[in-house]
């Protein structure tokens, strides 16, 4: 396995180009997390993807492509909302569901009527698609179910052995996952780095999918697995951070107690390790942090995690839905 730093003179883009071609994976930054890279047309490659990951078949995959027009190889009949939100956001953190092209396989699409497709900002993604010469199926670069890796020693740590080549393009500038947007339906199915006041100021009012856990059928399939959870449970704490602290101190082993908390609340808590993840008041540290925090918790002995979760709407509710689900809805009241 091959880790490139993109900052010297090493073909890394062809490289990683020659190597998707053939059927390899690649990890690449993106603005988001780092993702799992294959060609969106080879079948063989796109299943191994499912099986490094761990992935569910039925979980679809999102085709990453270098500029808007590149959308009508992989779909068909796009509508013209659809034109207007890639103008307003690509290249950016907003994925488009809309109809599939006949060519798209269905290990990118779990078979669905729909395919997934966004433009990253991320100039060395866009350059190994470009090199690549073909769209690239990349999920988040991390086992099915864990939190996804925003550095390249994440990944290095996860997937370290069962993948041709890392890029290294540093810390991802958004650090959770794109906003997930059924452009037919008008919803949002993921919140994510572009907020739904975004989306409303290009389209007028749109639906968010409510982040519960699912009973019915999922509107997208990715909505019924547990994700982002670290190894020791996970807890959200709603209550005054004070009453958190006397909490964790009162516990039998405080030593063992991970704590996720706000900066500015970080001098409270005297026992427990203690990860901040940025000021209550700033979703975008959160966001940024939120998943580095996480797994840098995994790094220690914890085995059990009680965390803070930012209200409101914008980037707060996608760190919210994240938190959530890594807890698996376990929220406790003090
Ligand atoms: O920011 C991101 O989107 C990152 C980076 C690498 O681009 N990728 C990412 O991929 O988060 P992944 O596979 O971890 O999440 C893809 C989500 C899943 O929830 C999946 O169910 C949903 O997109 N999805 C994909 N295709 C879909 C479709 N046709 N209809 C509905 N949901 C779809
Ligand atoms: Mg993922």
């Amino acid at each position: 396995m091959t880790i490139f730093a993109p900052n010297g003179s090493a073909p890394w883009a062809e490289l990683a180009g020659r190597l998707l071609i053939a059927g390899g994976l690649v990890a690449i930054p993106t603005e988001t997390v780092y993702g799992l890279a294959a060609s969106v047309f080879n079948r063989d490659a796109l299943r191994r993807v499912f099986s490094v990951k761990g992935r569910p078949m039925d979980n679809p995959l999102i085709a990453h492509i270098a500029s808007a027009e590149q959308m009508d190889t992989l779909t068909r009949d796009v509508p013209e909302a659809a034109w207007q939100l890639a103008s307003a956001f690509w290249p950016g953190p907003l994925t488009l569901v809309l109809p599939r092209a006949a060519c798209v396989p269905d290990e990118v699409t779990a078979g669905l009527s729909t395919v997934a497709v966004r433009c990253p900002a991320h100039d060395v993604a866009r350059r190994v698609i470009l090199a690549a010469g073909v769209p690239l199926a990349a999920p988040s670069a991390n086992r099915s179910g864990r939190p996804s890796p925003t550095r390249a020693a994440h990944v290095l740590a996860e997937l370290y052995g069962d993948i041709e080549m890392i890029i290294d393009g540093g810390v991802c500038s958004c650090g959770i996952e794109s906003t997930v947007f059924d452009v037919e339906n008008r919803c949002i199915l993921r919140p994510g780095g572009v907020t739904k006041k975004s989306i409303e100021s290009v389209l007028g009012s749109v639906e968010v999918a409510p982040n519960l856990p699912q009973t019915g059928a999922p509107r997208a399939p990715g909505m019924k697995y547990r994700h982002y959870a670290p190894r020791a449970p996970l807890h959200i704490v709603r209550g005054p951070a004070e009453r958190m602290a006397e909490f964790v101190s009162a516990q039998s082993e405080p030593e063992h107690i991970g704590v996720l908390c706000f900066d500015d609340e970080r001098s409270l808590f005297r026992a427990g390790v203690v990860r901040a993840y940025g000021p209550e008041d700033d979703p975008e540290a959160l966001a940024r942090t939120l998943f580095d925090a996480l797994l840098a918790l995994d790094e220690t002995d914890v085995t059990v995690i009680y965390a803070r979760c930012p209200d409101g709407d914008g980037l707060a509710e996608a760190v919210a839905n994240r938190l959530y689900k890594a807890a698996g809805y376990s929220e406790i009241h003090i």
